[in-house]
């Protein structure tokens, strides 16, 4: 076993930030609980390329990836230079600015779906202008939803986990939720309740690839019904390829909502779609102050260019390809259950074991190692490969990994798994739902 990792300075960055922040962090994803506290880094303080550099000086080279925005690569050249050249000329204004318009055209041609674009900032806002959108049109109200959409009222009114409280009841109608790559399931909530169905929303990838005829199935059946169809494309717009997950599967949604990977980091929200549907937005109450904001649309602008420039998508597949090829041979060779679902931008690691806890402390052990291996992974989370992860970075990534898996194989057969963790136990109640 290689020593700890120093991580003082971030342990003691987070003893002050739980004083001072409910939660210690903005973003749940983040919280130290559920990674491998102890053991992991909590702070950081730079990053380039596909490196991160934590508050305690330690380097890594990162998979977690900001949750996801960054496709290019940290403090990539192109996209720094639009955003300062934007920063010298001012940031958001009283008027309009020309950016809107240069960024939704831009938008208008990489996403198959889009002939019309409205700027917000992040997800959340984006998934709740769609749905506001979609019940304008439609005049109905309910939506079917499947998946995560952010943390506003009418998405957490789906759940009943303790950090759901705080909505109010009465929207616990509004949403239903259904389940994924599943047909038959989502034919036959709408078979009963089409007439009230403004949507069907679903992330069209996510930890897994749906059956290759799923979303075809899926189009067809809004279609049949009468019902709207958006794609949440946070996660898998501009990494599956530049047109997201609906140019991959050549399925076109009505409605379609993008935030990470649009702007390599800066925080922005796009909800687009057909001409028809769109329109309507200019009848309805949303807006924000900061949804042209100029950094942010500059940064756009930069990452669009980039992506027809360089071949940043086919660098996205062949390098996590690599990535998810060695994780299952690292499995095979150490013989433990581990391997890599979903598709190569953003595949998914998992631990097999049958006994939940076994699983949990196999992935404390594996984060432990590899953050000591200099090698930053989520917890269950997906792999975020980018432009800027080369060769040499997958390979030292692999040998951390396959040097990682050998320790907890060797842990789990001499039965000294718990014996071996450095890190204090993990709070599955953390996660988001
Ligand atoms: C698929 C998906 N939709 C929506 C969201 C919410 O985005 P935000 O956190 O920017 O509100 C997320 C965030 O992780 C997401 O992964």
């Amino acid at each position: 076993m290689r020593q700890p990792l120093r991580l003082d300075l971030s342990e003691k960055l987070y003893a002050k930030a739980v004083e001072l922040i409910p939660g210690g962090s903005q973003t749940m994803s983040k919280r130290p609980q559920g990674y491998a506290p102890g053991a992991f880094p909590i702070y950081v303080e730079r990053a380039k390329g596909c490196r991160v550099w934590d508050v305690d000086g330690n380097e890594y080279i990162d998979y977690i990836m900001a949750l996801g925005p960054i496709v290019l690569g940290y403090c990539y050249p192109a996209v720094d230079h639009a955003i300062a050249a934007q920063l010298r000329k001012g940031i958001v204004f009283g008027l309009l600015h020309p950016l809107e318009i240069m960024a939704a055209q831009m938008i208008c041609e990489t996403v198959p779906c889009a002939e019309m674009v409205r700027f917000l900032k992040g997800g959340a806002e984006v998934t709740t202008a769609a749905t506001r959108i979609a019940r304008a049109y439609t005049g109905r109200e309910l939506i079917l939803n499947c998946g995560y959409r952010g943390w506003a009222d009418q998405w957490t009114a789906q759940h009943t986990t303790p950090n759901a409280r705080g909505v109010p009841e009465c929207l616990r109608s509004t949403v239903q939720s259904f389940p994924y790559d599943d047909l038959p399931a989502l034919e036959s909530i709408l078979h009963e309740k089409a007439d009230q169905v403004a949507l069907v929303f679903l992330d069209a990838v996510s930890g897994t690839a749906p059956d290759p005829a799923y979303l075809t199935g899926v189009r067809e059946l809004c279609d049949r019904y009468g019902v709207l169809l958006a794609f949440d494309e946070i996660v898998t717009g501009f990494r599956l390829a530049p047109g997201g997950a609906q140019e991959y599967y050549g399925v076109a949604p009505d409605l379609a909502c993008f935030a990470k990977g649009v702007a390599n980091g800066m925080p922005l929200g796009v909800v687009c779609g057909r001409r028809a549907v769109m329109e309507i937005a200019s009848e309805l109450l949303i807006s924000v102050t900061y949804g042209g904001e100029c950094l942010s649309l500059a940064a756009v602008c930069a990452c669009l260019q980039e992506y027809r420039d360089k071949p940043v998508h086919p660098h996205l597949w062949a390098h996590g390809e690599k990535l998810m090829e060695g994780f299952a041979e690292a499995g095979k060779r150490h013989g433990v259950p581990f391997d890599c679902t979903g598709l190569a931008p953003m595949a998914c690691p998992r631990f097999s074991y049958p006994e939940a806890e076994l699983n949990a402390d196999a992935w404390s052990l594996f984060l432990q190692e590899t953050a000591k291996r200099g090698v930053l992974i989520r917890r269950g989370g997906l792999l975020f490969v980018t432009y800027s992860h080369g060769d040499d970075d997958i390979e030292q990534t692999l040998e951390a990994v396959d040097a990682s898996v050998a320790l907890l194989a060797d842990a789990v057969r001499t039965g000294t798994l718990k014996d071996r963790l450095e890190t204090q136990p993990i709070e599955e109640g953390f996660r988001r739902f």
